[in-house]
């Protein structure tokens, strides 16, 4: 098969990565890509967001099956824009893609179908959001309706904060069209952590669990980032929890989103919250988490190409994936300003000693060659990426392979998986 994956950035790479090393890729191209994709994959500059760039590049290409990376253009219907060409494409349809694309829409399939997920309301009105933010009291969540790049979340620890950023969003046009709506819920405590599943719309053919790192500096302090590492499998998630989450969660929205006329094709993304009395949903993603993909990946033993071709085609129910018990960790190498402003082009060196280390893959999330040189050219940079028979002997040898990268442009959490080294089972 001749295979597209759309993205440029870790996800795409290991995507890339584990689909290059399937007997049914015969060549394998990314759109836009990136340096590190360059080494598995052919590269062509189109945009994620262009829609009809893509499917025209498909349809030059003759590509058998496109794999669609990011978030953006799934929301905004790129799947569609494929299968009207007729082209296979893997990633729900812009109808199903609300799952990630509205809060509000997530939280009312929620509410109609017994998915335990915390208490809610959405405001257009600012005096009602307002008044319902005193009424409820802090700590409260403030949430953007619509996609803002994973920082329309913001958890208020008090009804001032609450208040000046629903202020922000509504009155002062914070996040453009997704702020024009919030959704306030009840503050969740507990243990957050990523849930995987494939599904073809109808059956659910579950992946594994993995935990992210959402704040920018050790010890969960700085802001909010797209993920600064993360690792598989998570003691949290355990094998009870994990098919608890199943039962209550994943399978009533495929059943639920089936039942409105909304088939979910796709991988399902639960960000979970986990205390004493179980799971809870947190929210929805409609594509591989970013850095989740890259540490499962690693972990996955069985071909990924045919779970992908089988939740377009249907008949999920006959496959099933192997998986390491091994640890799989990563570390995110960003560029110093990182989430917020941060200049590109500074070179990297040291990444071919870095690689040598035993069980490590360094993804790029954001480069590009120059010549032999590669530079940084985004705020996640590499994903340094390791597996090991423990979380401890994952930790150190990502962290041994970071030390041997040269780049004093960039910098990175030192305390990945935290909550799973040294835990006690
Ligand atoms: N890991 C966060 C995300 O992919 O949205």
């Amino acid at each position: 098969m001749r295979i597209l994956v759309v993205g440029g950035g870790g996800r795409e790479h290991a995507l890339c990565w584990a689909i290059s090393a399937s007997p049914l890729c015969t060549k394998l191209y990314c759109a836009p890509g990136n340096a590190g994709i360059a080494q598995v994959a052919e590269c062509i500059d189109v945009g994620t967001e262009d829609t009809a760039g893509q499917v025209a590049l498909a349809q030059r290409l003759k590509i058998d099956f496109v794999v669609i990376g990011p978030d953006a253009p799934l929301v905004a219907g790129m799947a569609d824009g494929f299968t009207a060409a007729g082209i296979k494409v893997f990633g729900p349809s812009k109808a199903a893609a609300q799952l990630e694309g509205s809060k509000s829409f997530t939280k009312e399939l929620c509410r109609r179908h017994n998915i335990p997920t915390a208490a809610y309301e959405r405001f257009t009105d600012l005096d009602k959001a307002i008044a319902y933010i005193k009424a409820q009291g802090a700590p409260i969540v403030v949430k953007a309706d619509g996609l803002a790049a994973g920082k329309g979340v913001i958890v208020a620890e008090t009804v001032d904060q609450a208040i000046e950023a629903v202020r922000d969003m509504l009155a002062g046009n914070r996040f453009g069209a997704a702020g024009a709506a919030v959704v306030i819920e009840e503050f969740m405590a507990g243990e957050e952590v990523s849930l995987f599943a494939l599904t073809d719309g109808e059956h659910v053919l579950p992946l594994v669990g993995a935990q992210d790192h959402k704040r920018a500096f050790d010890g969960d302090k700085g802001p909010h980032t797209g993920g600064m590492g993360a690792y598989s499998p998570v003691p949290i998630l355990d094998a009870a929890m994990f098919d608890r989450a199943m039962r209550e969660i994943i399978l009533p929205t495929v059943r639920g989103m089936k039942a409105e006329c909304l088939p979910f094709k796709g991988v399902l993304y639960a960000g979970l919250m986990i205390d004493g009395n179980g799971p809870r949903l947190v929210e929805y993603n409609c594509r591989f988490g970013d850095p989740e993909c890259q540490v499962m990946m690693m972990r996955l033993k069985s071909d990924i190409v045919p779970a992908l071709i089988a939740c377009a085609d249907g008949g999920l129910n006959h496959l099933a994936l192997r998986w390491s018990d091994q640890a799989a960790l990563t570390v995110i190498l960003a560029t110093k300003g990182y989430p917020d402003a941060y200049k590109n082009g500074s070179e990297i060196r040291g990444l071919a000693e870095a690689g040598k280390v035993e069980g490590v893959e360094i993804f790029h999330a954001g480069t590009k060659s120059d010549g032999t040189r590669i530079l940084a050219n985004g705020g996640r940079v590499l994903n340094v990426t390791a597996m090991a028979p423990t979380v401890e002997e994952a930790r150190n040898r990502a962290y041994r392979a970071v030390d041997l990268i040269d780049w004093p442009e960039g910098f990175c959490r030192r305390d990945i998986a935290w909550r799973a080294v040294g835990r006690k089972p």
